[in-house]
């Protein structure tokens, strides 16, 4: 339990801060900020930070990036997550791009449970948002598909004059490959950049946008590992929809069960908070010890914010692909 009574069970492992995509939202323009390669974690230490978070109750799992699957060895790190005792869920976030041929391998190592970030289905806005080209990912969504895993969750950032048109296109989409769509508010976490509050689109705005093609209402089953997010099906189309509402939903962080570990080894208590405590001496120091990974995984469960503090006037340290949505 950390102060404010939450279960802390649940830990997001970035594997890399580097990306394939470009995503607007995602880094300030012509970011130059990555973290050298000697100081991204090994597979070695990452599995020594999940044995040890196991051992203090840490049951769910997730890898994150910046994109994780340009890691190399990124299924092998998925199949030794799974092989550890006390984990009990593995989901991966992904842009898809190189879905189509991971899916399958990623399922067999045990991975349950993949979120798919799908922002518009317009190729050029598409390509406009990421830099990149959509034809892969949508063959990423399928092979995700066709490999059986228990869960696939599509997501999209809300984005006023660039998503906030597609909201209906991209529901349908989703519920016809029987996969909850997830709407998720902009976070102000790449400054600098084209993108800024302008163009921030509320999750009540999108629950009406929504609402004027058919009824919400609110899901009494959802998807195993849940997020935070709020759960609706659209009463005529039965599909399932999740709304993240980061910065406009006051109790957003009452049910926070997670920490995140960076991919250079800081553990982050919070996103929307810049406090970090460093695993890196505990885990390269030349007797490395056990007892000092796990002191520090208790500290900062010890110093996780009750909130975070994107509605007061939020300076950016780490960008989200630095720190790992
Ligand atoms: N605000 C909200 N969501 C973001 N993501 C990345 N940057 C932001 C941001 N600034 C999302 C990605 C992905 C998830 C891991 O985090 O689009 O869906
Ligand atoms: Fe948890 Fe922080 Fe996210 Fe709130 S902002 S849900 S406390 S990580």
């Amino acid at each position: 339990m950390d102060p404010f009574g939450r279960q802390i069970d649940y830990l997001r492992v970035s594997v890399t801060d580097r990306c394939n995509e470009r995503c607007l939202y995602c880094m300030p323009e012509g970011y130059r900020g990555w973290a050298r390669r000697a100081d991204h974690l090994t597979a070695d230490e990452i599995i020594r930070v999940v044995e040890a978070s196991t051992a203090l109750g840490f049951r769910k799992f997730r890898l994150t990036g910046g994109e994780p699957l340009i890691r190399t060895d990124i299924v092998d790190i998925a199949r030794r997550i799974w092989e550890l005792p006390g984990v009990q869920t593995l989901g991966i976030s992904t842009n898809g791009v190189q879905l189509a041929k991971l899916a399958e391998p990623l399922k067999q190592a045990g991975v349950r449970s993949v979120n798919i970030s799908l922002d518009t289905l317009d190729p050029t806005v598409y390509q406009k948002l990421t830099g990149c080209r959509i034809g892969p990912v949508l063959d990423g969504v399928a092979a995700a598909q066709a490999a059986g895993f228990e869960v696939v969750k599509l997501n999209c950032v809300l984005l006023r004059g660039l998503t906030d048109d597609q909201l209906p296109g991209l529901v349908e989409f989703a519920a016809a490959r029987n996969m909850p769509m997830r709407f998720i508010e902009l976070m102000p976490l790449a400054p600098g950049g084209p993108i800024d509050e302008r163009h921030f689109f509320s999750v009540a705005e999108a629950m009406a946008r929504l609402a004027e093609t058919d009824v919400l209402e609110p899901a009494a089953d959802k998807p195993p590992g849940h997020g935070p997010a709020r759960y609706f099906r659209l009463r005529r189309s039965g599909a399932l929809v999740g709304f993240i509402g980061a910065v406009t939903c006051a109790d957003f962080c009452a049910t926070c069960n997670k920490l995140r570990l960076t991919a250079n080894g800081r553990l982050r208590p919070c996103l929307g908070r810049h406090g970090e405590i460093d695993l890196m001496p505990a885990l390269r120091s030349p007797s490395p010890d056990g007892t000092a990974v796990a002191g520090a995984i208790t500290e900062a469960i010890t110093n996780k914010p009750e909130t975070h503090s994107f509605t007061d006037d939020f300076k950016v340290g780490r960008p989200m692909t630095a720190i790992g949505g």
